[in-house]
């Protein structure tokens, strides 16, 4: 079977065998194959928009211990900022002044920010903007999702990382990887539209449960799919481990594009901080229709250090925008106007 066979399988009944085959690249000339098409799906289903999501890092306080991530709490060597309230409102104003119709808000699992403290947040952002309003504060419980979906957040971000569950919770020790999944259920069922993703290149992965990964996108009908490559990160244990690989990222992008078809996929942050602006842009070429650029200030953009590097690049400046449209130039596309909400669409390739 040749790789356009394939992929017209795949993209009509998408299967774990042909997944890997994909993610293996071991077969030459699939990858261009790979990419052109999930290029083609990416155009027929959710057009030639690039949207734009501004992130504000607000709390670098967290109370887990995840073995890869630079805010674990035994990482007693990074600064453990807080934005207040009224400096995150100031950000969003200033984010929306700027051209942006949707924000980020996220945080460490920080005690801090509990109900009450995220609905006030959420409240206020509201209250002071017209932007959408994305939450990524980890895991609550049910009824505390409700409540954040009242006060007016439309969107939530929590990401499963990994479909193997011995791995995820090898990783994120205290974590269990049913109540993940069961939160990401729940979100949708709120009616959050809901983002999920993985790290690729995580130390023990197969590219099988790579094949899962994609396929629980599907299945959870997530909205937003971010997969970024693993970076080690020097504080914490993983430190030796070598960095997830860019193509490997790319190649997940871009079946998650064909398995899930109109949903939103960045180029995310940690695939411009390992290949740059060029990755970046690879991505858009490869299934992704997002960006996502941090407009967190100093001190606390320093303090949020997943991995490293991630403090130091990009930083923002009101400039950002206008590259951003001269990129999406570039590659024939264009910068969204609206907020880039998932539409139901029913559309098909011929
Ligand atoms: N490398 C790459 N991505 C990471 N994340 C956390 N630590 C790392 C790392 N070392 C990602 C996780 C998390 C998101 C906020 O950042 O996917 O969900």
């Amino acid at each position: 079977m040749d790789a356009g066979e394939r992929l017209q399988r795949l993209y009509r009944q998408a299967e774990r065998g042909d997944l890997v085959h994909f993610l293996s690249g071991a077969e030459p000339g699939s990858d261009e194959a790979l990419f052109a098409f999930a290029d083609r799906v990416r155009r027929e289903h959710v057009g030639d928009a690039i949207h734009l999501r501004a992130i504000v890092e607000f709390s670098s306080f967290c109370r887990n211990d995840c073995l890869y991530c630079g805010l674990r709490r035994s990482n007693r060597g990074l600064p453990r900022l807080r934005m207040p309230a009224e400096e995150i409102v100031a950000q969003c104003r200033r984010a929306e002044a700027l051209g942006f119709r949707t924000i980020v808000l996220q945080s460490g699992e920080d005690p801090f920010y509990g109900r009450e403290a995220v609905v006030d947040l959420v409240r206020r952002v509201k209250g002071a903007t017209g932007l959408a309003v994305t939450l990524a504060v980890g895991e609550r419980d049910e009824e505390e999702y409700r409540t954040f979906f009242d006060a007016g957040a439309d969107r939530y971000l929590l990401k499963h990382e990994t479909s193997d569950r011995a791995l995820y919770e090898r990783l994120d020790p205290g974590l269990s990887h049913e109540r993940r999944i069961a939160c990401l259920r729940v979100l949708k069922r709120i009616g959050f539209q809901t983002g999920s993703g993985i790290m690729v290149g995580l130390p023990g992965q197969t590219l099988e449960s790579v094949a899962d990964d994609i396929l629980l996108f599907r299945d959870l009908d997530i909205d937003m799919i971010g997969c970024g490559p693993f970076i080690p990160h020097p504080a914490t244990p993983l430190a030796a481990e070598p960095a997830g690989s860019e193509e490997l990222t790319y190649r997940v992008v871009a079946l998650a594009r064909i398995v899930t078809r109109d949903t939103h996929i960045p180029a995310t942050t940690a695939l411009a901080v390992t290949a740059g602006d060029a990755g970046r842009a690879s991505a858009l070429c490869r299934g992704a229709n997002v960006v996502m650029p941090n407009v967190t200030p100093q001190p606390w953009r320093r303090a949020y250090e997943i991995y490293p590097n991630k403090g130091r690049t990009e930083v923002f400046d009101p400039a950002l925008l206008e590259r951003l449209r001269r990129t999406a130039r570039q590659l024939g596309r264009f910068i969204a106007e609206d907020a880039g909400d998932r539409l139901p669409s029913g559309r098909r390739l011929s």
